[in-house]
């Protein structure tokens, strides 16, 4: 028996245990602290997050916001944290990926990239070579990442966003759905848009208030 919990029971969560599945994992079971889930795709919601460290299984956080998973993967013995990659993911043999990554369906990285811990890459998303993706970030469905790109930590690219080549995006950024950057970003901040700017922070959630 090859067993998994994760903690999180979303929709992203769901998906998670699809890509487990798939990787040989047989009995999956749920952690939330939402006490009113009971089920995630199928799967039993058997207790809250901190049940966690009592269970004799491997562990993954799949919570899309980036805070809530950092915290709750670093308050769980690492030696227990998975990383899962999709099958159908096309990842070059030199690439490393930290623990608690989720590698998506249909997601390419290229030769000479670096991606953290605890990131979320998602559905048909790319990041090619020689990119450095820090801890805790989510590049979301469809974004791509060209090369020589640096992400740090938990920023958030959004959908179908671009970030051109030799582009550094610092920290806990919010990069719009659909946005393309073709500057440095070195101010933390939600930016949107062709070329993607910073936008007022009172108009808009930053990245601690924007769940999937
Ligand atoms: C940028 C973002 C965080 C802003 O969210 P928000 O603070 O809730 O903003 P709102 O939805 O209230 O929109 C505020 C304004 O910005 C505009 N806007 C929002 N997101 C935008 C985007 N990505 N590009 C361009 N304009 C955008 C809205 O049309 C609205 O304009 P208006 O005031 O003229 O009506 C959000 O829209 C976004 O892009 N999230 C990414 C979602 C995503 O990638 N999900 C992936 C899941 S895998």
């Amino acid at each position: 028996m090859k067993k998994l919990v994760i903690i999180g029971a979303s929709g992203h969560g769901k998906v998670v245990a699809d890509i487990a599945v798939k990787n040989g994992y047989d009995e999956i079971v749920f952690l939330d602290d939402n006490e009113d889930i009971k089920e995630c795709g199928g799967y039993p919601v058997v207790g809250k997050s901190n049940d966690a460290e009592y269970m004799d299984a491997d562990i993954i956080v799949g919570i899309g916001n980036a805070k809530i998973r950092k915290r709750i993967q670093e308050s769980v013995d690492e030696d227990k944290i998975i990383k899962l990659i999709h099958p159908k993911a096309v990842i070059a043999s030199d690439v490393v990926i930290g623990t608690g990554t989720v590698v998506m369906a249909g997601v390419v990285i290229n030769p000479g990239t670096n991606v953290g811990k605890g990131c979320i890459l998602n559905t048909c998303s790319s990041v090619d070579h020689d990119c450095k993706v820090g801890d805790y970030v989510h590049i979301a469905v469809g974004s791509h990442l060209c090369g020589t790109v640096t992400v740090e930590d938990e920023t958030w690219i959004g959908a179908g966003a671009i970030i051109s080549n030799n582009i550094m995006v610092c920290r806990t950024c919010m990069v719009g759905a659909g946005a393309v950057v073709v500057k440095d970003i070195e101010v933390s901040g939600t930016y949107i848009g062709v070329p993607a700017r910073k936008v007022n922070i009172n108009n808009y959630s930053d990245i601690e208030c924007v769940y999937i």
